[in-house]
C-alpha cells in the first residue's frame, strides 16, 4: 500500500467521525516543501464549506479524532494545521525506516500486484508494406512501458498490434509483388518497403492494365481467393519480420503473437453495420451508410456524418475500430482498452467509440481510452524528417543512435570488457532514444535532439544509467554483497530521511502511470530519486561510517539501486553494472 493511500484511509475515517460524508475525500498530496511536512491533506476546506463550519476548526476536530483513535501513532510524528485549513503531515522516522526495510527485503519492493483487470493495449500498429515511421516509434515506446507497468501491478495485459493489414491498397500491392516476382528470377527484394510501396503506386497510376489487375485482386482477396491471400500473407510476413527486428532492437516486448491487425475484424464488419442500421443508429445516405452524432458538428454547426460503409460496399477505418471495441469486450473480455496513437486520431477514436456505445457493442462499464501523443519534431520545430525531407526510417535512426553512443562511450573510456562495451553502447543508444520520448509529457510535441538525449547530465537515459552504476559501485568498493545485508535501517540525518521518503513514493508514481499512461511521471520520479541519492551520498558518508550506520546506509543505497533498476526496467530501459 502507498503512504498516500494509508493516510487517505486514516484521514478519511477521522473526517467522517468529525462529521463529513461517507464518501469524503481528504485529498492527500505529497508536499512540495519540507516545511509543509511530507504529505498534506487538502480536503478539509471543501468539507467544512459543505458543513458550514470554520475550516480551521474542522481541521482541529479531525486532529482530535486522530489523536483519540491513535490511528496515526507510529506513522506520523506530528500533524499541523496550516493556512486556511490544510493539514500538514510529518511522517515518523521509525515508520520510514521500517517501511524502507520492508520494501528492501520483500519481493517486488513490497508492491502488491493487486490490479485485477484485463486490459487490451493497442500499440505500435504499423502499416503493412510501409516503413514504420516516427509516429509508430512513439506509440511503440510509450505503449510498451504502459504494458510493463500494468503487468507489474497485476493486470492481465493483452498486447494488440493493430497492424494496418487490410484495405483496397492490397490489390495494387499484390499485383506489384507478382510483377516483381515475375521479373526477378530470385526472390524479390523487399528490404526497402518504402520504395516498394512508392513504385507500386507509380505503376498503378501509369499502367492501366496493371491498375485493372490490381482492382480485380482487391475483389478476389476480399472473397478469400487462395492465391491472393497467400500473396497478401507474404507481404504481411515480410513487413512484420522487419518490424520484429526493430522491436527486438528496441527492447520492446511485442512478438508475432500480438498481431491483431485490421484484417481480423473484417469478417465482423457486415454485422456491425447491419446492427447499427437495425437500431436506427446508422442511416442510408446517398448509397453510403452514415452515422450522425450530435456531439460532432461540421463547420456549419450541423451534425457531422461519419461513413461506416461506402457506396461501393467498402468499409472504413472507423468501422474497423467499432468492431475492435466490440471484439475486445465480447471476445477478449477486457475491462479496459487503451489505444496509443497520435493526437490527430483523437476525433476518429472518439467517433468510433461513441458509435460502439450507441450500437451496444461496448457498455459504459467497459473503459475505452485513447492515450494520444504529440508529434516528434526536428530541431527546426517542424515534423521530424531526414535532411532531404523524407521519412526517417526507424532502422536508420537506431543505427545513428548506436554510432553516436559509441563515440560517447569510447570518449569516456570505461574500464569494461569488449562484450560489456557492446552491451553498454546498446543500452545507452537505445535507452537514450526511448527515454527522450518517455520523459516528455506524451500529449505535447517534442523536439528530437541527439545532443540533449545523449547528455550525461539532466533527465536523460545516460544520466539515469550512470546514477544506477554509481550506487552499485559503492558495494564493489565496500566489498559487500547487498543480499547479505541484515539488521535495521536507522534514520537520523535529514538526508537519510529525504531519501527514505522518496524511495517509499515509488509505488505512487507507478500507480499514477498505470492510471494515466504517462511514463514521464515515472521518469521524473527516478530523476528526482537519483538527485536525492546524490545529496544523501555527499552528506552521509557510507564507507567511513561506524558499523551500524554503514550497514543502515548501505541498505538505503541498495533500495535505491533496486528502485532505479525496477523503474528503468518498467520503462523498457536497460541498465548495466559498469560504465
Ligand atoms: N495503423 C494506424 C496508423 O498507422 C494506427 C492504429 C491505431 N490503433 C487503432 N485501433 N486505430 O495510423
Amino acid at each position: 500500500m502507498t503512504i498516500q493511500s494509508l493516510l487517505h484511509t486514516h484521514l478519511q475515517t477521522a473526517m467522517i467521525n468529525a462529521g463529513a460524508d461517507k464518501d469524503t475525500d481528504p485529498v492527500i498530496k505529497q508536499s512540495g516543501k519540507p516545511q509543509f511536512g511530507d504529505y498534506q491533506a487538502n480536503g478539509v476546506m471543501s468539507v467544512a464549506k459543505k458543513l458550514g463550519t470554520n475550516p480551521r476548526e474542522f481541521a482541529q476536530k479531525v486532529l482530535d479524532e486522530l489523536e483519540n483513535s491513535q490511528a496515526l501513532d507510529g506513522i506520523a510524528e506530528k500533524l499541523e494545521i496550516a493556512g486556511p485549513g490544510f493539514i500538514n503531515i510529518f511522517l515518523d522516522n521509525d515508520f520510514l525506516a521500517k517501511s524502507a526495510h520492508t520494501a528492501r527485503t520483500s519481493d517486488r519492493l513490497g508492491i502488491t500486484s493487486d490490479h485485477t483487470e484485463t486490459v487490451v493495449i493497442d500499440y505500435s500498429s504499423p502499416n503493412v508494406a510501409k516503413e514504420m515511421h516516427v509516429g509508430h516509434l512513439r506509440s511503440t515506446i510509450i505503449g510498451d512501458s504502459s504494458v510493463r507497468v500494468l503487468e507489474f501491478l497485476g493486470d492481465t495485459v493483452i498486447r494488440a498490434n493493430h497492424v494496418g493489414d487490410w484495405g483496397t491498397q492490397f490489390g495494387m500491392l499484390i499485383a506489384y509483388l507478382e510483377k516483381m516476382q515475375n521479373e526477378n528470377a530470385s526472390d524479390m527484394e523487399l528490404s526497402d518497403l518504402e520504395a516498394f510501396y512508392r513504385d507500386a503506386k507509380a505503376t498503378y497510376d501509369s499502367d492501366t492494365d496493371f491498375a485493372e489487375k490490381a482492382r480485380g485482386y482487391v475483389v478476389k482477396l476480399q472473397s478469400g481467393d487462395e492465391y491472393c491471400l497467400a500473396m497478401w500473407q507474404k507481404l504481411v510476413a515480410i513487413t512484420m519480420s522487419q518490424n520484429q527486428a526493430s522491436y527486438e532492437r528496441l527492447n520492446v516486448t511485442l512478438t508475432d503473437k500480438d498481431i491483431m491487425g485490421e484484417s481480423l475484424y473484417n469478417p465482423m464488419l457486415p454485422d456491425i453495420v447491419k446492427t447499427l442500421k437495425d437500431k436506427g443508429v446508422a442511416v442510408e445516405d446517398d448509397g453510403a451508410t452514415v452515422v450522425y452524432l450530435p456531439e460532432f458538428k461540421n463547420k456549419e454547426g450541423e451534425p457531422l456524418g461519419i461513413i461506416i460503409q461506402k457506396k461501393d460496399g467498402g468499409f472504413l477505418y472507423t468501422t474497423t475500430d467499432i468492431a475492435a471495441a466490440s471484439y475486445r469486450y465480447h471476445t477478449l473480455h477486457a475491462d479496459r482498452a487503451i489505444v496509443y496513437s497520435d493526437t490527430r486520431q483523437a476525433q476518429h477514436m472518439a467517433q468510433a467509440w461513441a458509435i460502439a456505445r450507441l450500437g451496444g457493442f461496448a457498455p459504459d462499464t467497459f473503459k475505452l481510452e485513447h492515450h494520444n501523443f504529440g508529434m516528434m519534431l526536428g530541431k527546426d520545430g517542424k515534423p521530424f524528417k531526414t535532411r532531404t525531407g523524407g521519412t526517417v526510417k526507424l532502422a536508420d535512426l537506431l543505427d545513428e543512435a548506436v554510432a553516436r553512443a559509441t563515440v560517447l562511450i569510447d570518449s569516456k573510456n570505461p574500464d569494461v570488457t569488449a562484450d560489456e562495451r557492446t552491451a553498454l553502447i546498446d543500452a545507452v543508444a537505445i535507452g537514450a532514444v526511448k527515454y527522450a520520448d518517455l520523459s516528455k509529457h506524451r500529449t505535447t510535441d517534442y523536439v528530437f535532439d541527439w545532443d540533449s538525449m545523449l547528455n550525461f547530465e539532466g533527465n536523460t537515459a545516460p544520466y539515469m544509467q550512470y546514477a544506477y552504476t554509481r550506487v552499485r559501485s559503492i558495494f564493489a568498493k565496500a566489498g559487500v554483497n547487498p543480499d547479505t545485508l541484515t539488521g535495521e535501517i536507522v534514520i537520523t540525518d535529514n538526508k537519510e530521511r529525504a531519501l527514505a521518503v522518496k524511495l517509499l513514493q515509488f509505488e505512487e508514481a507507478l500507480r499514477q502511470v498505470a492510471k494515466d499512461g504517462t511514463p514521464h511521471v515515472l521518469c521524473g520520479y527516478l530523476y528526482e530519486l537519483a538527485g536525492i541519492f546524490s545529496s544523501f551520498y555527499e552528506a552521509c558518508p557510507i564507507l567511513s561510517a561506524d558499523d551500524d550506520t554503514k550497514n543502515s546506509r548501505l541498505q538505503l543505497a541498495d533500495l535505491t539501486a533496486k528502485t532505479l533498476k525496477t523503474g528503468l526496467d518498467l520503462l523498457g530501459i536497460k541498465t548495466v553494472e559498469k560504465m
